[in-house]
């Protein structure tokens, strides 16, 4: 690989895919080629073959996609499994064709089964029924790790490609989005502690019993397991994979239940007034913590701590909504 080489980066505009431009550029790339979706709609097969065969990358990393909270993934499912089906779809294909040798799909934990062991190991995928509420994303997600499977099973031997799949946990960091009903629990929380600090609120109350735990990572740290995974010697990728379950979690192997990440992010804000759990909310699963040894052994640790994480991601949303 060299830092010369083309690597277009898909969604480069999103939390996820900006975060891999920034690191590149960092470790010295060159030649990025990005594309906003006014230029390049991914659903659209023919504009994304001519691009691909106008530019010829020789990377790809694919981390666009339509991602969405419990609601909106509720209200569109026919959206989400759409449209990230034709993205994968379209960007896998024409990689192939115009002969990109590697490319790294970034999935998610939500392919794993609603009822698993935890933490969730790569081997728990299609072992069980998904969250009902996100089914048709978590099937677009697995699909995409299918296809490159498929793709590396029928051609890697003939052309030479190797395509990999990243899941991550829930992350966090610059470039999340704050919309006050369709984020995440970290963006969720920040707005709401933020919020109540300026308009001297009494209190803040927080939805379900703040039992669950959940696993939290911090956006740079994915970048740069995406690009480790990506860079990954062939041998050592496959050691611990095999054809068909060739997907690698990405994961801070800690997790914290909602209760202590509340109090965490009310510190971080220096928000003085109370907190409450509204128990007549519903909790959800009451652990999702997925099983990272497989990229450990590969030589890859998460760095950034939970609290530095919401240190930064705070100050970087008080340049943007302060
Ligand atoms: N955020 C998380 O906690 C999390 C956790 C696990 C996995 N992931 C995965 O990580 C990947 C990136 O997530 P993210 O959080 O960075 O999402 P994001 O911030 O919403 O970014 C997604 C990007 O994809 C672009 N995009 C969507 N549809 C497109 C289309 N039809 N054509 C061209 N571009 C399109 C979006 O463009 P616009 O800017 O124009 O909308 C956006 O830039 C996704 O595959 C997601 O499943 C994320």
């Amino acid at each position: 690989m060299s830092k010369s080489d083309k690597i277009y980066v898909a969604g480069h505009q999103g939390m996820v895919g900006s975060a891999i431009v920034r690191l590149l550029k960092e470790q010295g790339y060159e030649n990025i080629i990005t594309r906003t979706r006014n230029e390049l709609d991914l659903t659209n097969q023919t504009a994304v073959r001519e691009f691909f065969f106008r530019e010829k990358p020789d990377q790809v990393y694919l981390a666009a996609a339509k991602v969405g909270g419990i609601l909106a993934n509720n209200t569109y499912p026919a959206d989400f499994i759409y449209q990230n089906l034709m993205i994968e779809s379209n960007v896998i294909h024409s990689a192939f064709e115009c002969n990109t040798k590697k490319l790294l799909f970034l999935g998610s934990s939500c392919i794993y089964p609603k009822i698993t062991d935890q933490p969730m190991s790569e081997d728990a995928l299609l072992s069980g029924y998904l969250e009902p509420t996100n089914e048709p994303y978590a099937i677009a997600k697995i699909a995409g790790i299918k296809i490159c499977e498929s793709y590396n099973r029928q051609y890697s031997a003939s052309h030479g490609i190797d395509y990999r799949s990243v899941m991550p946990t829930n992350l966090y960091g610059p470039g999340d989005n704050y919309h006050p009903e369709n984020s995440h629990v970290i963006p969720a929380l920040i707005r709401r502690f933020h919020e109540a600090k300026i308009n001297n609120e009494k209190k803040v109350i927080v939805w379900g019993s703040g039992n669950p735990k959940r696993e939290f990572l911090y956006v740079d740290d994915m970048a740069s397991a995406s690009v480790h995974v990506m860079n990954l010697d062939k041998q050592i990728y496959y050691k611990s994979s095999s054809k068909m379950c060739s997907h690698i979690n990405v994961g801070s192997g800690k997790d914290i239940s909602i209760k202590d990440l509340a109090y965490l992010v009310k510190d971080v804000i220096q928000y003085i007034g109370k907190v409450e759990f509204d128990t007549s909310k519903p909790d959800g699963t009451l652990r999702k913590l997925l099983n990272s040894t497989k990229i450990n052994t590969t030589g890859w640790h998460s760095r950034v701590e939970l609290r530095e994480g919401l240190e930064k991601t705070y100050q970087i949303f008080l340049k943007i909504h302060g």
